[in-house]
């Protein structure tokens, strides 16, 4: 989709960090948004810091593990702009839960959060983007732990393989629709994802902090610190609308994270030799 400018977008994860930046972005080109997000009151603040950037900018409460709240919100987002171009499946959370602790509130939430909230965004807005017939483009943000597994056995390394794997197999149904998609895999960006547990809701079970001592405690520790010294989001948000512009289907923020990717195709190569 070469021209942004006029058409509107909708951002899942939109009060925060990479979501907030996408919409910032957005907003610039001149883009309708619509920010959706759990917490309102981040929401509303989200919303207002955008208020001179483009031409509307409005906010959605929306649960994305909810398809029925997702649903509402793409409603919403119809009622309040007509069609929609652009989704961001973007919401996505990270819980401890490897070989330590592995608790299956722990994997439910974060599927639920980073997997089925990418499906149920795609079931919203898909119907709505073929029938309108403007032209459209998907983008899910996955993660480098889509594609490599160096944070270990957990269930933030499972969804997003997962959604790697999901907007392979879309990108290949959508293109002779003239839809285009894109998935997302930074390293370290610079957000409020390490304050991980704020917006889980209660049937998920309580927050489970492991023992700085233990491994998963030093994994969450070393994490904080990448987080911290990672890349702005705005840079995150650019690389994406080069992407919708161009049609590039995987966005790499991290070029230092290659090898790891080369490392797990080596591998993968190297089981194909034994077969
Ligand atoms: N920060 C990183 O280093 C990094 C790296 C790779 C991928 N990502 C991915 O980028 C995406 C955005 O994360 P971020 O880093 O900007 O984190 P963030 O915590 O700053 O933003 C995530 C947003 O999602 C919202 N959210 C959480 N649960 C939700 C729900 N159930 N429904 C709707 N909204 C919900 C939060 O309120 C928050 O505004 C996620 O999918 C994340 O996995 C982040």
């Amino acid at each position: 989709m070469r021209e942004l400018a006029g058409k509107t977008a909708f951002v899942t994860g939109g009060a925060g960090g990479i979501g907030l930046a996408l919409g910032s972005a957005f907003a610039q080109a001149g883009m309708k948004v619509m920010l959706a997000d759990i917490e309102a009151d981040v929401l509303a603040a989200a919303v207002e810091s955008l208020r001179d950037s483009g031409p509307d900018t409005r906010g959605v409460i929306c649960d994305v593990t909810d398809s029925a709240s997702v649903e509402r919100a793409a409603e919403a987002s119809q009622e309040a702009f007509g069609n929609i171009h652009v989704v961001c499946n973007n919401a996505g959370v990270a819980a401890a839960g490897g070989i330590d602790d592995i608790s299956v509130d722990n994997w439910r939430w974060v599927l639920d959060v980073n997997l089925m909230g990418v499906l149920y965004g795609i079931r919203s807005f898909l119907p709505h983007i073929r029938a309108h017939g403007e032209g459209g483009h998907i983008v899910n943000t996955a993660s480098m732990a889509g594609l490599s597994s160096g944070l270990g056995f957990s269930p933030y390394v499972a969804s997003k393989y997962a959604v790697v794997g999901m907007s392979e197999g879309l990108a290949a149904q959508l293109k002779p629709l003239g839809i285009g998609v894109t998935v997302v895999c930074p390293g370290f960006v610079r957000t409020g994802i390490g304050e991980r547990e704020r917006n889980r809701p209660a049937r998920y079970g309580a927050t489970q902090t492991p023992d700085p001592d233990s491994p998963a405690g030093q994994l969450l520790a070393h994490i904080a610190e990448r987080l911290q010294s990672g890349l702005a989001p705005s840079e995150v948000a650019a690389r994406v609308l080069s992407a919708i512009r161009g049609d590039e289907f995987y966005v790499f923020t991290h070029p230092e994270m290659r090898g790891e990717v080369e490392e797990r195709f080596a591998a993968i190569m190297a089981g194909f030799d034994n077969a």
